[in-house]
């Protein structure tokens, strides 16, 4: 077991039996796989340089035999290295500059799951991997990079089951490995949400996988309502989407109290429309099956939910998710036809594949009026403009605060998961205001589709057009659009291929760092 050697007492555990580190050892045998990573010009990591000398310079001969440079994400998997476990991958981690943390961070993280998957796929199912550039980057990017969306499949096609710890056994207690644990089962969780067909994943199963996932939680209470509390709740506008659809609507609210009693919230809200068809306004056929993951928004802050209960962060945090299907019907909603929110504003319904909006301006009004939060965020996969705009690079940010925006790019930048900040202006309400019939029309001209779309939720923000309520009181708010970033078309590095759970571990880190 001399592969557990430790940097920084290597001499005194090497004096320790086998059979300690067998009964310290949470995996029952010696892993089979080891991932490592090294810098440009096969310069060796700390722990690699803890190893004994005759290792490291096989390994650095092999990697030279092999043309190795050790560019970031470059890969070799070797064997037969002494006292190492049988199949080594080695990852390339880039230039061993002084780079920012967050920086070594996702180098990390690239690396231990491209290494993951390496090993995966050559039959290893126990892996001891290297902290490389950063503990918790490895640990994120190797459970990020293993996972796979196994549930539907015959149990011969599935991936297998991949144990990961860290190299250096002491390390499995440390606040890095722990946290990186948890940020990528939040964003796993929320993949897997995303990913289950609408079949599979209608708005009672949500609200069912989401209870049963969080309720366990120290400090967290899942409520779920339906749709006859809505409507107590004059939630027209939510209720005016589920109308045409036979799978009943929800609305769930998770609540999460780890600041003090009396503190303000957060609130999180998520688009939850488990299939958007379109409606009436039906969708094109091409590509309508991604509009299974159209409550990418709410598997998000279910992830993050669950990301900041697992970490008892010190904050205190709502979450609605309002959940329903977009279906034509013969009891659909129809174009031109006028609903009231629940705050008593009338919205003209051009387009019932302009869904999005009707069901978070209910959410909205909901939570900033019966919460009181101090800032509220929504997470939507609202316009195809988004897609248009920015691609899967950037999820879109609108805010009327700069400190919110600020706190939301630290966040982003730290997770490599990042934000774009994009107009939440008045101006482009003109667009969406002149409607002879109702107060709102739900959409404007196909012009800055992404900016109407996020000026009319904030039209639904309790209190921000009080001039009355003092301008330090107001809600802090921001509509992130992740219609770009929801899904990706490939495999690459830490992400897989579908829906991405995107961006649920910087919403975690913003609830960790905004205070
Ligand atoms: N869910 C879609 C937006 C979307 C498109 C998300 C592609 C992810 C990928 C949304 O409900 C929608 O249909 N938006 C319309 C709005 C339009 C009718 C004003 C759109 O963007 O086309
Ligand atoms: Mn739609
Ligand atoms: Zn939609």
């Amino acid at each position: 077991m001399s592969f557990l050697r430790i940097s920084k007492n290597a001499t005194a555990l090497s004096k320790l039996s086998k059979s300690h580190f067998s009964t310290s050892l949470r995996m029952s045998q010696q892993p089979e796989g080891l991932i490592l990573g090294v810098y440009k010009d096969l310069n060796l990591t700390n722990s690699v340089k803890a190893l004994d000398e005759k290792v490291q310079i096989q390994l650095t001969e092999q990697l030279k035999n092999s043309g190795a440079t050790g560019k970031l994400g470059e890969l070799r998997v070797l064997y037969g290295l002494e006292n190492l476990p049988k199949q080594v991958a080695v990852v390339g981690l880039g230039k061993d500059a002084e780079v920012s943390v967050a920086e070594n961070m996702e180098k990390a993280r690239k690396a231990a799951a491209i290494g993951a998957r390496a090993l995966r796929e050559q039959g290893v199912k126990t892996i001891a991997i290297d902290a490389m550039s950063s503990l918790q980057g490895a640990a994120e990017g190797s459970k990020l990079g293993l996972y796979s969306f196994n549930g539907l499949k015959a149990p011969s096609s599935r991936k297998p089951l991949v144990e990961v710890t860290p190299f250096e056994q002491s390390e499995q207690e440390s606040s890095a490995w722990k946290s990186g644990l948890i940020f990528s089962e939040a964003q796993n969780f929320a993949r897997i949400l995303a990913e289950t067909p609408a079949n599979h994943m209608t708005p009672r199963l949500f609200a069912d996988q989401v209870a049963s996932k969080l309720s366990p939680l120290e400090n967290v209470e899942v409520i779920v309502r339906d749709s006859d509390w809505a409507e107590e709740m004059n939630m027209g506008a939510f209720l005016s989407v589920t109308r045409g659809s036979a799978a009943p609507a929800r609305f769930v609210e998770i609540h999460y109290k780890g600041g003090k009693e009396n503190e303000k919230p957060l609130a999180l809200v998520g688009k939850g429309v488990t299939f958007d068809s379109g409606g009436i306004s039906i969708k094109p056929s091409a590509n309508m099956h991604l509009m299974k993951g159209d409550m990418g928004g709410a598997a998000a802050v279910a992830g993050t939910m669950f990301g900041i209960a697992s970490l008892q962060l010190p904050v205190n945090v709502i979450a609605c998710i309002p959940l329903c299907e977009n279906m034509p019907s013969g009891t659909a909603t129809k174009p031109g036809d006028v609903i009231t929110a629940m705050n008593g504003k009338t919205i003209e319904v051009l387009n019932t594949d302009a869904e999005g909006r009707l069901i978070l301006a209910d959410a909205i009004y909901y939570a900033s009026s019966t919460f009181k939060p101090h800032t509220l965020i929504d997470v939507a996969t609202l316009t195809g403009a988004m897609v248009i705009a920015l691609g899967s690079v950037f999820s879109g940010v609108f805010t009327n605060s700069d400190s919110l925006w600020k706190q939301l790019d630290n966040a982003g930048q730290n997770t490599s998961d990042a934000f774009w900040r994009m107009p939440l202006h008045s101006d482009y309400l003109k667009l969406i205001n002149d409607s002879p019939v109702a107060d709102l029309m739900n959409v404007g001209s196909r012009a800055g589709g992404s900016c109407t779309a996020a000026i009319f939720l904030q039209e639904f923000v309790a209190g921000l057009d009080d001039e009355d309520i003092d301008e330090s009181e107001k809600i802090r708010f921001a509509h992130i659009d992740i219609a770009g970033t929801m899904d990706s078309g490939s495999t690459n590095g830490y992400t897989i291929k579908g829906m991405t759970g995107r961006p649920t571990r910087s919403l975690i880190e913003f609830a960790r760092t905004f205070q």
